[in-house]
This record gives structure tokens, sequence and C-alpha cells, in this order.
């Protein structure tokens, strides 16, 4: 038996904006029946806002939970800030979920994603007008239809690593088997690029090498002007920093100090590096 939190219990137990919008102005579905869970999601958008949404699902609990607190998570937000929502946000929003039922936070954003983009395409007038097709996706999964992007972005939204945690977020890979190769080239291409981004270094060589240069070269260059640097923690391409300089108190003086350290990180490991004075 899994492990629910109170927040799915009670959004599986109470869901919110069940049902159908006959006027939406975008609609998106994920899943299949034939799969065991489909979703499928309608949203009223009103000036670049999202006004209105509700959803029907087939599902387990997981899946009635994911959707109804998506529901809640964009209605009343600009459709900009709406795109950015991850499986991750939904599965956060409701404290958690278990691995297992990982795909369902993965269905609610597949089908939000897909209503964004027929709205998308829906307003396009000069793609219309030019009957430009729509681009194919290579599907990996044939058994659950699942494409290439969607484990790509699953992949990348929660740092999985291996075919097993793609199929509990996906499904993908969880019945003939036959596409596990292919999710495991997926994966293999996705850290090799990962690592060609950070200069040919891994996550733990990447925060090895920071460590050094500040400690080794940025620092002592630092010190000879009356001031220093201490590194308080890295998270992804961003360098949390404290920075004291010879007048601490003066903005542009620390706004070079910050600009210093920024180009060194960026000249000596990658150009994504983003220096943050800790306390900004
Ligand atoms: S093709 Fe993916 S499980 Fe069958």
């Amino acid at each position: 038996m899994w492990d629910y939190s109170e927040k799915v219990m009670d959004h599986y137990r109470n869901p919110r904006n069940v049902g159908k919008i006959d006027d939406a102005d975008a609609v998106g579905s994920a899943g299949s029946l034939a799969c065991g869970d489909q979703l499928k999601i309608y949203l009223k958008i009103k000036n670049g806002i999202v006004t209105d949404a509700k959803f029907q699902t087939f599902g387990c609990g997981s899946a009635v939970a994911s959707s109804s607190i998506l529901t809640e998570m964009i209605i009343g937000k600009p459709i900009e800030e709406v795109r950015k929502i991850t499986n991750k946000d939904i599965a956060d929003q409701l404290e958690g979920l278990p691995p297992e039922k990982m795909h369902c936070s993965v269905m609610g954003y597949e089908a939000l994603e897909d209503a964004l983009k027929g709205y998308e395409d829906y307003q396009d007038l000069e793609d219309i007008r030019n009957d430009i097709e729509p681009k194919k996706e290579k599907i990996v999964c044939t058994c659950f239809n699942i494409t290439e992007n969607l484990i790509w972005d699953a992949i990348k939204q929660n740092g999985l690593k291996t075919v097993e945690e793609i199929t509990n977020y996906t499904k993908a890979g969880g019945a003939c088997g036959k596409c596990k190769g292919l999710i495991q080239d997926i994966i293999d291409t996705y850290y090799k690029k990962e690592e060609e981004k950070n200069g040919g270094l891994s996550p733990a060589q990447r925060i090895l090498k920071i460590n050094t240069i500040i400690e080794k070269q940025i620092s002592p260059e630092l010190q000879k002007d009356g001031g220093d640097i201490t590194l308080i923690d890295i998270d992804g391409n961003k360098v949390y920093v404290k920075l004291r300089g010879k007048c601490s108190g003066c903005k542009n003086s620390m706004l070079t100090l910050k600009a210093f350290v920024q180009s060194t990180l960026r000249d000596a490991i990658s150009q994504d590096i983003e220096v943050i004075e800790a306390g900004e």
C-alpha cells in the first residue's frame, strides 16, 4: 500500500474543478484509456490570464489529486507563469507522491502542455494561413505513446537517471519493454550534453572546480585590495557567495566585485554561471 500525503487524500476525496468547459479556449489531453489513465483539461483564457480551468480524468486517486491541484495552481495565473509549471511543481504542491505514482503528475504536466500548445497554434494566424504542418514528435514507447520530448522533460525536471525511474514517471518501458534501450540512449544523451555544457565536467567535478577557483584564484586577488569572498552554496548554475570589499557599504564597489567573480568563473568553467550575493 502506498503512503499518500494528507493533501493527496484531500484532493482525491474532494476534487476541485471537475467537469468540462463547453466554450473552452484551450483543451489538452494526456494518457489513454488503453494505458489505464486519461486526463483532459479545459482552460478559459482572457487577456493572457487563465480565468477558469476544469478537468475530467479516468484514473487512480493520484491522477485525480494531481489534476485537481493543477487546476488550482493555474486559475488566475498569466500564461507565461503557467507555462513554467513542471510535474515536480505538481507533486510538490501535493506534498509528494510515491515514486510509482509520479507518472500522474507527469500526465498533468503533459495535458497542460498540450492545451497551451493548441492555444498557441490557434493564436498563430500566420501558421494557420500558411497551413504549416505541425511538427511530429518522435514516439519512443509505442505501448504508451510516449514521446522523446516527454522523456527528455521528465529527466530534466526531476533529475532522473535510470530507465526504472523513467517508467515510474512516464510509464514508458512499463509494458513490453522493447523501448528500454531507446530510453537508456536518451538518458545517456541528456547527461552527455549536460557535461558538455559544463565544460566536460560532471556536477561533482564542477562544484570542486568552482571551489578551487574561488579559494586559489579569486580570494587571493580580492585580498590584495583588502577584500575577500566566502563561498556559501552552489545550486546548479547559481553560485551563492558573501563578498567583502574595502568599502563594503558602497553598492558600486560590490557590483564590481560580483562582476569580477562572475566573469572569472564563467571564463574558467561555463558561461551560464550566475553569481548571487547571499541575502540578495
Ligand atoms: S514499447 Fe515501451 S513498453 Fe512497449
